[in-house]
């Protein structure tokens, strides 16, 4: 069947991607939505080909599993796999970028970036469960998705191909309704207007397209679906106190909880009060720079109740020292990188810097912000006594302050001299 690769599919570049013959069946990743439903038409017509579906449950809200397996069987697909990988992306990626404080570009919380690893490794198994030979999914080719999914195939599933048709097919949007609706494929809503461009899962939502493009616009409201915008917040702050052991959250005032429901409830009382509204310029790994609105309301309080835990226990060394392997943690896992070794590497010591951080951190939330109140762990590297403004007696010598000065500043002090010439 060599002739199918001429008949309108663009050369490969890769040598994971697929030839059009090499195509047989396909296990592909499957949301529901208008791409990956046109796609599993389409992949079925154009490479003859079986289609295996995988929808994969990281926590997004809303979402009926049984509306969207039904309409895959409907569409032809051999089967659709529903897997509830929630608990595993709590712990496994959600919880080590807790320890690694991870926020991307100043700003995000990176909940696409871990959570399309876990759905790549998913498409892995269940493809090589299914005999699957290839894997598709819908990402554009101007987006991070597309290098996370593919950098991770790539790497667990080497005989493995994939394809990725929105990346080539080169349909708008208009076109794809078209073909919907000639396939039978039901669009949902009206398609009249292109709605926001929306991931999300249990760590966050974001918003792209729209006039979320042209970066003079203020947010429009209806673009907050996760989060109540802190104009109408309640007008009463609510404390919330957060327990974390070896840097992973615990408990919700004082209540112990699983961290997938941890999680969710973080959120809820967090977007209650407008907390985790995040407008953010980004620096994408393929070269574009683009805005992002990011709701996401957990990751703004877990973050910075750990963070402020982590720096209480840790010495100043330390604390200066990881915050640059916080950052490159993040950008290796933004990049697509996760299986990189480097980010084990990282995660080591996280771990080791997190076996301390273990304490109580109170928040006060109040109409958009989260403010850290109070604090308290047995391993804090503080001593009230010592940190005093009154006498702390023999443990901290104030007159071994002047001698302490005297060195500390000896090498400033002498370069100040050469440059000023006295
Ligand atoms: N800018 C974020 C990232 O690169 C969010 C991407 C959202 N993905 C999507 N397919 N809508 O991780």
């Amino acid at each position: 069947m060599a002739e199918r690769s001429q008949q309108g599919f663009p050369p490969r570049t890769a040598s994971y991607e697929a030839d059009p013959e090499q195509v047989h069946r396909v296990l592909l990743l499957y949301s529901g939505g208008l791409d990956t439903s046109v796609m599993l038409k389409w992949i079925q017509d154009s490479y003859d080909a079986e289609v295996v579906c995988l929808t994969v449950n990281l926590g997004q809200p809303g979402e009926d599993y049984e509306v969207i397996r039904d309409k895959a069987l409907r569409l032809g697909a051999l089967d659709c796999h529903v897997v509830d990988a929630r608990e595993e992306f709590a712990r496994e990626y959600i919880a080590p970028a807790i320890k690694a404080n991870a926020l991307y570009g100043g700003g995000y919380p990176l909940f696409t970036a871990l959570g399309r690893p876990l759905i790549a490794k998913l498409a892995v198994d269940y493809a090589r469960r299914s005999g699957a030979d290839t894997i598709a999914h819908g990402c554009t080719g101007k987006g991070n998705d597309q290098v996370r999914i593919e950098a991770t195939v790539a790497t667990l599933a080497p005989e493995l191909r994939t394809i990725a048709p929105v990346r080539s097919w080169q349909m708008g949007r208009e076109e794809e309704i078209a073909y919907a609706r000639e396939h039978g494929i039901p669009v949902k809503g009206g398609a009249e207007s292109a709605p926001y461009s929306i991931d999300d899962n249990l760590w966050g939502r974001s918003s792209e397209g729209r006039w979320i493009e042209d970066l003079a616009h203020a947010p429009e409201d209806d673009v907050f679906q996760l989060v109540t915008r802190p104009e109408l917040a309640p007008e009463e702050p609510e404390n919330v106190e957060v327990e974390f052991e070896r840097g992973v959250p615990i408990a919700l005032d004082g209540e112990r909880l699983g961290l997938v429901e941890l999680i969710e409830r973080a959120a809820q009382i967090a977007a209650r009060h407008g907390v985790g509204i995040i407008d953010h310029i980004e620096d994408r790994i393929v070269g574009l720079k683009v805005r992002d609105i990011y709701e996401a309301p957990a990751a703004a309080i877990l973050l910075p109740a750990h963070q402020d835990l982590e720096r209480l226990v840790g010495t100043i060394h330390q604390n200066q020292f990881k915050p640059q392997l916080d950052h490159h943690w993040a950008y290796l896992v933004y990049a697509g990188l996760w299986w990189e070794p480097l980010r084990s590497d990282l995660d080591a010591y996280m771990d080791a810097v997190n076996e301390q951080v273990t304490g109580t951190i109170g928040l006060k939330l109040y109409r958009g912000g989260a403010r850290v109140i109070t604090r308290s762990s047995p391993n804090a590297v503080y001593d009230a006594s010592l940190a005093s403004f009154e006498q702390s007696g023999g443990l901290f010598s104030q007159t071994a302050s002047p001698g302490f000065i005297e060195l500390f500043s000896l090498q400033s002090r002498m370069a100040w001299r050469l440059r000023n010439r006295y």
